[in-house]
């Protein structure tokens, strides 16, 4: 679980366990953070949770995480891309460095992570990759033309990776809208949360735990039919926003 020291990531990790799963937690910079979230996990039905540090930005930081991951585990079932970089950048004021944070956390990360880990989910018997994207994928974002364009880009490769890699791995993605993490602590101050509440058909911004349930059934067995599909979870807002 890419970014899974806190937010959406950190619910993920919880449901994981909950329902059985060793878990993989990665961290960017919140060690301690991590830590104390895999000591308060359920514990597995087999083997031992684990928790890997890596800047994803860096090419060399992810090969050292997959190849500690595989010294441990030897194989996977599922990689989840979550972790991910949400930055105001105008196009009239492009800010050139946080383009290039994006590019590469958001976008290169997800490619050098879904590389990496084929070798290991090809040895588990419903290997599968979801990748988080976003509503602002489909619809695009106003002054987040960059994020925007990173979780298109996630939406297109999911598709792509599907067809690829199939019948031996399944490929998804879950497309949050407005989800409460510390992600959005700007905009939903200062009575956002209720503007943007207003916007969306059902009535409320996601929980970390409403999104985490989808990554969790679209990597069960439940889902053991379902490949190339982006599962939107927003309350209806891709429809209206
Ligand atoms: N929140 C929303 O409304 C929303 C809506 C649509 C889509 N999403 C997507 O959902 C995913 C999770 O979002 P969230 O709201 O849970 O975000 P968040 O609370 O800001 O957490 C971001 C996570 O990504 C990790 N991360 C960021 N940059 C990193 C880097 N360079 N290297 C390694 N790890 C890095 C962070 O790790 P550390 O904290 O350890 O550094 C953290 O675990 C993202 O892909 C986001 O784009 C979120």
């Amino acid at each position: 679980m890419t970014g899974g020291s806190r937010g959406i990531g950190a619910a993920c990790c919880r449901l994981f366990a909950r329902a059985g799963a060793a878990v993989a937690v990665h961290y960017g910079r919140r060690r301690e953070t991590a830590d104390s979230l895999v000591r308060d996990l359920d514990r597995p039905a087999a083997g031992e949770h684990l928790c890997l540090g890596a800047d994803l930005a860096a090419a060399d930081e992810i090969e050292a995480l997959f190849e500690r991951l595989e010294g441990e585990w030897g194989s996977l079932d599922c990689l989840v891309n979550n972790a991910g970089f949400w930055v105001r950048n105008p196009i009239a004021e492009l800010d050139d460095e946080a383009l290039e944070s994006t590019w590469r956390i958001n976008l290169r990360g997800v490619f050098l992570c879904g590389r990496r880990a084929l070798p290991l989910l090809e040895g588990s018997a419903d290997g599968n990759i979801i990748n988080i994207s976003s509503t602002a994928g489909q619809r695009g974002e106003a002054f987040y033309s960059p994020y925007a364009a990173s979780k298109g880009a996630i939406i297109a490769l999911t598709k792509s990776w599907s067809t690829e890699l199939a019948p031996a791995i399944r490929v998804n993605s879950v497309a949050p809208g407005w989800v409460d993490t510390e992600m959005c602590i700007e905009p939903f101050a200062d009575g956002g949360r209720e503007a943007i509440e207003a916007t969306i058909p059902l009535g409320r911004v996601a929980s970390a735990e409403d999104i985490a349930g989808s990554v969790v059934f679209l990597a069960s067995p439940l889902a053991r039919h379902i490949t190339g599909e982006i599962l939107n979870v927003n309350g209806g807002s891709v429809l209206t926003g």
